[in-house]
């Protein structure tokens, strides 16, 4: 079922010429590695704890499991066919959809892709039949905070994470009466620019 509604919505035209391509994991993988250090410069200076070495096996093996559930590889490709950012998400439990990683090269962020992108793929995710999405990220990551705060994010929670540091959640409801929940269970009044 879901492959023919994913047929529906990629290849997907967004600004500047760029096509979002769905791929395997394999084709993400090389993508992601190709453009890490470009999409996260400052990632080398972070003391990040990583699994050593003689349980990598172990945990490539999990990890191939875990692969089974829906998951999501996209690539952004520019004019030229080359390979300009990723995005991979995975489905977190039956009614929410986690986005795990994604970001784009820096000539190619401030032009409505990444925002463009996220709003079709909130249809796609939705008629799949997912109803809320979740992200963590750096509570500095103003670019990712801001794009998705306006794209109707919120932020939802807090977590001191061993791997990454000081994260925010933030989640977005793809229903309006699910947002309605939230609001109501919380007596939060009605946010002005959403
Ligand atoms: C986060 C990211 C994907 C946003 O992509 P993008 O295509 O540049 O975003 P958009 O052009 O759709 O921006 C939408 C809105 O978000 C906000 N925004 C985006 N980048 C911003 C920045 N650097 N500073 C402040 N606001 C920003 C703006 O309000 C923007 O609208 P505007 O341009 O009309 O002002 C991109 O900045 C990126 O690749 N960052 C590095 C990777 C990363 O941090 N990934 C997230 C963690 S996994």
């Amino acid at each position: 079922m879901i492959e023919e509604i994913r047929k529906k919505y990629f290849p997907m035209q967004l600004p500047d010429g760029v096509e979002a391509r769905s791929v395997t994991s394999e084709v993400a993988t090389d993508v992601m590695r190709l453009l890490w250090h470009s999409i996260f410069p400052d990632d080398k200076n972070i003391k990040y704890f990583r699994t050593v070495k003689e349980r990598m096996a172990k945990q490539e093996a999990l990890w191939k499991l875990h692969n089974t559930i829906h998951h999501e590889r996209i690539v952004f490709y520019n004019k030229d066919k080359k390979p300009i950012g990723w995005i991979f998400g995975d489905m977190e439990d039956y009614m929410t959809f986690y986005l795990r990683l994604f970001g784009l090269l820096p000539e190619y962020r401030r032009k409505k892709i990444f925002s463009t992108f996220q709003s079709a793929f909130f249809e796609y995710l939705k008629e799949v039949g997912y109803e809320r999405v979740a992200a963590h990220h750096h509570i500095n990551n103003r670019a990712v905070l801001i794009s998705q705060l306006k794209a109707g994010y919120g932020i939802v929670g807090f977590e001191v994470d061993e791997r990454f540091g000081l994260l925010a959640k933030v989640l977005h409801f793809l229903h309006e009466d699910r947002r309605r929940g939230y609001e109501k269970v919380f007596s939060l009044p009605r946010d002005p620019i959403c």
